[in-house]
């Protein structure tokens, strides 16, 4: 596995950052998975564009560094011959010589690109597809859940709860309001409407939600971003999980609720059919 770091490629046994890393130190730092189809990076400019927006939320500037991610992913696609699966970048505030909770900009960031051959367990299986259960757990994050940050020590919490009761995921609720996955949107289907919760600071904007609305308008199905409570989520028709990495999957139980009939819903078959026709 060759990855990038810091303007090199090498072997990832190679590459190595100081203990004095922010990323290490503080999670001073921002990340995104991209996938990657037919070996190209998916949706990359929306990617590249909520980088960005990470990195001006927590006042962190690349700018001197000139980086063409472009190039750079195309060179670690290639020199992994990476057909399927995904690029995991990371970008941190790099490493002072001191342990300082300021945020001193004379640091060089630390950048790193690692490719990843296709994760198993993603709704690829479009003729198999296997319905999840989850839970539901207090959210108990901080309150800039729209940075994508590193500090993730709350969704690997929660998600580890969800394995603890044989279920894929923990869906973060509010008081009663459904915000999302501990790494994935959520969304469910009521009469035939396709909701998911608005964008705010509760959650992740994530470019697979912004993908299945635009999917949902292109062929006339309607949406509405709008709040969502626990109730309307054991009772809809439909409830699905979206990520880069998970695509778009379908749950047909939600803590001890069965979700419909149990059975996968028809509205999902169409959206999973389209989003096939876009990875092309
Ligand atoms: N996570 N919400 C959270 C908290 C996430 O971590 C993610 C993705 C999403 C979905 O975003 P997108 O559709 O852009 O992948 C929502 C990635 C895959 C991860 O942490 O591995």
């Amino acid at each position: 596995n060759i990855v990038y770091l810091n303007g090199e490629f090498l072997p990832i046994e190679q590459a190595s950052i100081s203990v004095m890393d922010r990323g290490f130190l503080f999670a001073d730092s921002v990340y995104e998975v991209i996938p990657v189809y037919a070996g190209r990076p998916f949706r990359l400019v929306q990617h590249i564009e909520r980088l960005n927006r990470s990195l001006n939320a927590i006042r962190l500037s690349l700018s001197d560094l000139n980086i063409q991610w472009n190039d750079l992913f195309s060179e670690l696609i290639s020199q992994n011959n990476l057909q399927q699966g995904s690029l995991y970048l990371q970008v941190t505030r790099g490493s002072p010589s001191k342990r300082d909770h300021r945020l001193a900009d004379e640091t060089q960031p630390t950048v790193f690109i690692k490719a990843d051959c296709l994760a198993s367990n993603s709704s690829k299986t479009q003729n198999e597809p296997e319905a999840l259960k989850v839970i539901t757990v207090d959210d108990f994050r901080w309150q800039r859940c729209d940075i994508k940050s590193t500090g993730l020590l709350a969704n690997c919490l929660a998600r580890q709860m969800a394995e603890d009761q044989q279920a894929s995921e923990a869906i973060f609720i509010a008081g009663e309001q459904v915000n999302e996955g501990s790494a994935s949107n959520v969304f469910i289907v009521e009469q035939g409407v396709i909701k998911t919760p608005p964008l705010s600071n509760n959650i992740l904007g994530g470019i697979t939600r912004d993908l299945v609305l635009e999917m949902a308008d292109n062929n006339g199905w309607p949406t509405e971003q709008s709040s969502i409570r626990l109730e309307q989520l054991y009772h809809a028709d439909e409830v699905w999980l979206t990520s880069s990495s998970r695509e778009i999957q379908p749950v047909t139980q939600v803590d001890d609720k069965t979700i419909g009939d149990g059975a996968i819903g028809p509205l999902w078959h169409k959206i999973v059919h389209e989003f096939a026709d876009f990875k092309q």
